[in-house]
């Protein structure tokens, strides 16, 4: 790497540590100390961004190569905003890609927004010498800053996409953080390097998969996004094993979680719209205004004690809760082993 780049990357570090400090995000020392040391140009090489607007079939991209100069400047911005970094298009090889416009396909990994990264490295209170195992580590940027927290040889990630997979193992390598990622299903955990002191799930599961909570270490953590009943509103369940090795949970409302393991997605609200339209039901006045849309724990703890209650957020002219039938809170969009 150029003296150049070395130096203009590390200001923009330091001034995306400054934006997450301002904005109250960033309260760890360590992990403020990671993210200023962990060079995200090297785990994120490159970057697609979306072109047509949103709606737009097949969707137009186009990929910027860091090592381009006409690409550099957007590319450096992109990679420091915070915002998620769209790295790979259905699970493409990842060696030889060409920059420029690109037409069709689906992102299938990119890189967390940062303050989603920073708020559950946060809640899963990392400290140096724990044994960590990320979920569907992605390029690694997660895994980086944990390892660098952590220290060498103790972060461990399990990535189910080949090609990524060794991606951000090369990067990984290059960066000299010390962490692993192996070829595999997350859903199994890392038995062989059971029990973990913290686990970091990058993706949202329909529910915790027995072999997570088997290998948490006592005085451990996990942390993951859960498909709830309700589409519009991810849980966040933090899974705590005492030092006694009773297991506890709490489970949070969220307004965004990760995106699903492969082969779901998110059921939205528009996806039961066909069905309110053909059975729209009995309008019901309720004297009082339905709670802020922020009051996620309520809107969570009412799809449960009320099932198929589903708040559309999306129907503007009478954005009241709706009942809309059950339904699965996931779609599968191919098999898949996970039983739902
Ligand atoms: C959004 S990325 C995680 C990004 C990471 N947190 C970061 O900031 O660098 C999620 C990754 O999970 C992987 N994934 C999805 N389902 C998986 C599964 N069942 N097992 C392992 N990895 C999976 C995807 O291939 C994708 O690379």
């Amino acid at each position: 790497m150029s003296a150049d780049l070395s130096t203009t990357t590390r200001a923009r570090r330091a001034a995306m540590v400054e934006r997450l400090e301002a904005d109250g995000v960033l309260k760890d020392s360590r992990l403020r100390e990671a993210l200023l040391s962990v060079r995200r140009e090297v785990l994120l090489p490159h970057a697609y961004v979306r072109v047509s607007d949103p709606g737009v079939d097949p969707i137009e991209w186009r990929l910027l190569d860091g090592a381009h100069p006409d690409d550099r400047e957007e590319w450096l911005d992109l990679i420091h905003s915070g915002e998620s970094v769209l790295l790979q298009r259905e699970g493409e090889q990842l060696d030889a890609l060409v920059r420029g416009p690109v037409t069709g396909g689906h992102m299938t990994s990119m890189s967390t927004y940062g303050q989603a990264t920073v708020e559950a490295l946060q809640t899963l209170q990392l400290g140096p010498g724990q044994r960590y195992l990320e979920l569907g580590p992605g390029p690694g940027v997660s895994l980086a800053l944990a390892a660098a927290v952590t220290g060498p040889r103790l972060a461990v990630g399990v990535e189910r996409d080949g090609p990524m997979a060794a991606f951000a193992q090369r990067n990984l390598d290059h960066l000299g953080v010390g962490a692993q990622v192996i070829e595999g299903d997350a859903l199994e955990g890392h038995e062989a390097r059971a029990p973990h002191d913290r686990i970091h799930a990058g993706i949202g599961v329909p529910c915790v998969p027995e072999p997570w909570v088997e290998q948490l270490a006592p005085g451990g953590r996990l942390l993951t996004t859960l498909a709830t009943r309700t589409p519009s509103w991810p849980g966040q369940l933090l899974v705590t094993r005492t030092a006694a090795g009773t297991v506890e949970a709490v489970l949070r409302g969220r307004p965004r979680g990760y995106r699903p393991l492969l082969g779901y997605r998110w059921l939205s609200t528009l996806d039961h719209r066909t069905r309110i339209k053909a059975d729209p039901g009995t309008a019901r006045p309720t004297r009082l205004a339905p709670p802020q849309d922020e009051a996620y724990g309520f809107w969570l703890a009412a799809a449960y004690l009320v099932p198929g209650t589903v708040r559309d957020f999306h129907d503007h002219r009478r954005a009241r809760g709706r009942l809309v039938g059950r339904r699965r809170p996931w779609r599968r969009h191919r098999p898949s082993p996970w039983a739902a």
